[in-house]
């Protein structure tokens, strides 16, 4: 479908497109970066990899897919973050980084249950890494036989999405909906709020514009993500993670030599903008927001809240409603300090005034649009590592 978007993106340009061109744009074809999801559960062959084929479908910050995994023995695994997957200039602290390897870990909790295995973790077993992530590993698991525990938020594992499309603005978010979003955290996960009233709704999309406006003005961050974009098939199949964009307008753009990481990094370029514009557009279609916060800041605090996030995601795909996460305002480089305050006062949760104090882990918009597509993931078998790694 070409769009009124389309068009002009592409611009003068679009006359270019011809013979291979045209034909990349027409027929996009990912299934090589969307197998992992086919993969899941079809049978490894380990109780340990038929869990993880689910794991490694996580939300993570940037689609990094930080996990490394090492099967230990028969019945246990370590779980490693990859220093070459941080984000260093958003996510300073690997604070989003421990949440999509808490996410990970639930994932595997949820999977494991379902072939009559319990999980004992050891979370940071040789002590926790701070400020920032080093090679320690991130838990110690070991499967233990116990039938009789499935959560019935498994079903939900491969029909999850990351929503980055309009949501309907005549369908509101209602409370009950909201609530029984609630009922998916146990204690320990953080505490979720929500607000679906149009002044706060109205005063959290200022919040969330601004915080993107400051990320997209920092070169470092802006830098950092342009550099993760894969952009169109091939990028994106070659390497399975990052930012992806693809189909007919950016395959165009591409191919026009309009979109390139270099040009989404270059401020006032059709590219820079097109993104600025495309990140606002959700945020202006959000029809109701909540948030994860935690008592504690912790590694094992974020792990948790990761477990959290994820559980708030899969409750929400079974209730089929779209969820999003907006991440800017919550980020710890020095030029967001002043709307990661207020961010913190809006929600209530205390601005952290030491390393282990309360804080927000996680911003979400709610509403209803059409599932969209699977995203990316490196397979499986690409993650584990030799045991004497
Ligand atoms: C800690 C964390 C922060 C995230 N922040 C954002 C964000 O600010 N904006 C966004 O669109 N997605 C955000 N995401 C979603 C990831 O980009 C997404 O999980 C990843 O691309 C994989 O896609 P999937 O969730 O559809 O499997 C975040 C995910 C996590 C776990």
């Amino acid at each position: 479908m070409v769009t009124r978007r389309a068009i002009l993106w592409t611009g003068a340009g679009a006359v270019v497109l011809a013979g291979a061109g045209l034909a990349s744009l027409l027929h996009s074809d990912l299934s090589k970066a969307r197998a992992p999801w086919k993969a899941a559960g079809t049978g490894f062959g380990d109780k340990r990899l038929d869990a993880l084929s689910y794991a490694v479908l996580a939300p993570n910050p940037h689609n990094m897919q930080p996990w490394l995994i090492r099967l230990d023995g028969e019945d246990a695994l370590m779980l490693f973050c990859d220093s070459g997957r941080l984000l260093r200039s958003t996510d300073p602290q690997d604070r989003q980084i421990v949440i999509g390897l808490g996410a990970f870990l639930e994932l595997l909790r949820l999977a494991a249950a379902e072939q009559g295995f319990a999980l004992e973790v050891d979370a940071f077993p040789e002590g926790e890494p701070q400020p920032t992530l080093d090679g320690r590993p991130v838990a110690a698991v070991r499967f233990v036989a116990d039938a009789g525990r499935k959560d019935p938020l498994f079903a939900h594992i491969l029909t999850r999405r990351t929503s980055r499309v309009a949501f309907d603005q005549n369908r509101p978010v209602a409370a009950e909906t909201l609530n029984a979003l609630d009922q998916a955290l146990r204690p320990e996960d953080g505490e979720f709020e929500w607000v679906n009233d149009a002044s706060n709704v109205d005063a959290l999309k200022t919040i969330c514009r601004e915080g993107w406006r400051i990320e997209m003005e920092t070169a470092p961050t802006r830098h950092e993500s342009a550099m993760l974009t894969r952009i169109g098939d091939d990028e994106i199949n070659a390497d399975p993670d990052g930012i992806s964009l693809f189909g007919p307008v950016m395959e165009a753009a591409r191919l026009i030599g309009m979109l390139t990481k270099e040009k989404m990094d270059e401020v006032g370029s059709p590219a820079y903008q097109a993104t600025i514009d495309f990140y606002n557009g959700n945020i202006d279609t959000s029809m109701a927001f909540g948030w994860l916060s935690t008592a504690g800041n912790s590694r094992a605090d974020q792990l948790r809240a990761g477990a959290g996030w994820v559980r708030l995601h899969l409750a929400a795909t079974g209730l089929g409603l779209a969820m999003q996460p907006f991440s800017q305002a919550l980020q710890e480089f020095p030029e967001m300090a002043e709307i990661y305050a207020e961010i913190h006062d809006f929600t209530g949760v205390e601005t952290p005034r030491a390393p282990l104090a309360g804080r927000l882990q996680g911003l979400f918009r709610f509403g209803y649009a059409k599932p969209g597509p699977a995203a990316p993931r490196w397979p499986l078998e690409t993650r584990l590592i030799a045991a004497d790694a």
